[in-house]
């Protein structure tokens, strides 16, 4: 047999108060796609920074092997040399470069002692096409959306001729199409002889493109298996170690019943990025009933997430329309007064509008509802604003020491859950959702499925976006598929299949 090219032995990694791994062995063999699954705060995402170099040599028991050889990185330049590029969950790129400066960040063309514009532009130009990114490359990264980030990271590790290219979750933030095209590139690096491990919470992806899946419980290396010998239910029980069976516990008709009120109402609303630009939302129409889920979906760049942080009062130039909220007119709204109203949103970009990660659990938890703790002359009612902090700690079962607990230091679905904990404090009658589910493991995922049909039963109004159609499809009464910035049509539960929604979606609506 010949030698794997990475193993590890006896991997035990441990942080203040928590032991992310304990004993872990993993063997990659040359030129497999190897998927690691578990569940939030399984370890995954600290397995790989071991490999990458990000936790050195010595910050942990354990021995690494590289084709066979015992090896010690003690920063992350030891790995690339190793010929392992790892992508992780928080993005490395540089907001106020262009496209072409981050794909070739420190090692960028060279002319003599300058850099060599012309042929990094000519490069990177190459690059995009290749990937099929239509991105001119004097873009400042800045202006990416979060999807688009993700893809010029994988440009930029791909370029780097890794050996092993480990990918932590690159599909959170992508779209159907958009991940055929990332695995179609996976599938043609493997056949040219790439080897690669794939972190994802979507298991048909994970069976769609890897060799082998290695589960992870509680730090621990649960077992691996061949994919061709799994399935979905095995893995998730070896994940969860249960049995999940409703994927999407929606009840049907749940807000059925005598007809609700209105608590949204957005008629013709035409919304542009700034002042003096041209409309970015056209025309939208829609209503909004307590009780009701309305999911919203589109292809990446369509408008789901403008629409939100407009209606949230932190995004555009209103140009024309009217917004109704709990028939109050709601013309521009600051995101303060938002929540005051009973409006609140629950960002899909955790890192730039969710959370403050250098501080606990608790403080962000509460930071869009202080008034509500706050008495007289100003003071904080610190004992109730802990009480709450701790049911919504423990309702949302999030994988921490406690409430005390550092935002930064938890693992990247647990992190999500605290968005949607501070979203809910503030109590809110409508709520808005943008991928609520990005990044949350299977049984998590089911826990804030529960937690809409809860809001939703309280007669709380929800509005869900979502990129992943079936769960669009589960979890909403209606769903509207937005399609450059305009409504492309609009369906009701009994109408759902995927064909008609993506057909609207891509703006064929009356094609399906
Ligand atoms: N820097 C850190 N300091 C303290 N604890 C940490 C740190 N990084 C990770 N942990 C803890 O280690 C455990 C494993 O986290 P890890 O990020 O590896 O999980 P994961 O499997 O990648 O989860 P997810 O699917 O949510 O991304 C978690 O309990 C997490 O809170
Ligand atoms: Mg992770």
């Amino acid at each position: 047999m010949s030698v794997p090219l990475l193993e590890v032995h006896g991997l035990t990694k441990r942080f203040p108060g928590v032991t992310a791994l304990s004993n872990v062995n993993f063997t990659l063999a040359r030129g497999e796609i190897h998927a690691l699954c578990g569940e939030n705060g399984a370890g995954k995402s600290t397995l790989i920074k071991l490999l990458g170099g990000i936790y050195p040599h010595g910050s942990y028991e354990g021995e690494l092997r590289v084709d066979g050889k015992t090896a010690a990185f003690h920063r992350i330049r030891d790995a690339e040399h190793a010929g392992i590029a790892v992508i992780t969950q928080e993005f490395a790129l540089v907001d106020e470069l262009s496209v072409a400066e981050n794909i070739f960040l420190g090692r960028a063309p060279c002319r003599g002692f300058c850099v060599d514009w012309l042929e990094m532009q000519k490069r990177a130009v190459a690059l995009l096409k290749d990937f099929g990114l239509a991105l001119p490359p004097e873009t400042p990264v800045r202006e990416l959306g979060i999807g688009q980030k993700q893809l010029l990271e994988i440009v930029r590790a791909m370029d780097k001729k890794s050996r092993v290219l480990v990918l932590d979750e690159p599909t959170a933030a992508l779209t159907e199409q958009e991940v055929e095209v990332l695995l179609g590139h996976l599938r043609r690096l493997r056949a040219q002889g790439t080897t690669c491990i794939y972190i994802s919470h979507k298991l048909d992806e994970v069976f769609a493109i890897a060799d082998r899946i290695t589960i992870l419980r509680d730090g621990a290396s649960i077992t691996t298996l061949a994919t061709r010998d799994a399935t979905v239910p095995l893995v998730i029980k070896h994940m969860v170690g249960r049995e999940i069976t409703d994927l999407f516990p929606r009840k049907a008709g749940a807000s059925a019943g005598p007809p609700l009120a209105d608590v949204l109402s957005v008629r013709r609303l035409s919304v542009a990025p700034a002042h003096g630009k041209p409309a970015f939302l056209r025309d939208i129409s829609f209503d909004l009933r307590a009780g009701e889920v309305l999911g919203f979906g589109g292809l990446m760049g369509a408008g789901r997430t403008e629409l939100l942080m407009h209606l949230f009062g932190a995004w555009g130039h209103r140009l024309g329309g009217e917004v109704m909220l709990r028939g109050q007119p709601h013309p521009h709204p600051s995101p303060g007064e938002s929540i005051r109203r009973g409006l609140v949103l629950a960002s899909e970009d955790r890192r730039r509008y969710g959370l403050i990660l250098a501080q606990e659990i608790g403080f962000n938890l509460s930071l869009s509802s202080l008034r509500e703790f706050t008495r007289a002359g100003g003071r904080l009612d610190l004992p109730a604003e802990q009480v709450r902090n701790q049911h919504f700690f423990g309702a949302l079962r999030v994988k921490a020491p406690g409430q005390h607990t550092r935002a930064g230091t938890l693992s990247g679905g647990n992190q999500q859950k605290v968005v949607l904990g501070k979203a809910l404090m503030t109590g809110p009658s409508v709520v808005l959702l943008d991928e609520p589910t990005r990044g949350i493991d299977v049984g998590a995922k089911l826990e804030v499925y529960e937690l809409i049909n809860r809001l939703t039963a309280e007669g709380r109004a929800v509005i869900l976006v979502s990129s992943e159609l079936p769960e669009l499809m589960g979890m909403s009464d209606r769903v509207i598929m937005l399609h450059e910035g305009a409504v492309g049509g609009e369906f009701a539960r009994a109408d759902f299949t995927q064909e008609k929604l993506l057909a609207a979606a891509m703006g064929h609506a009356h094609a399906a």
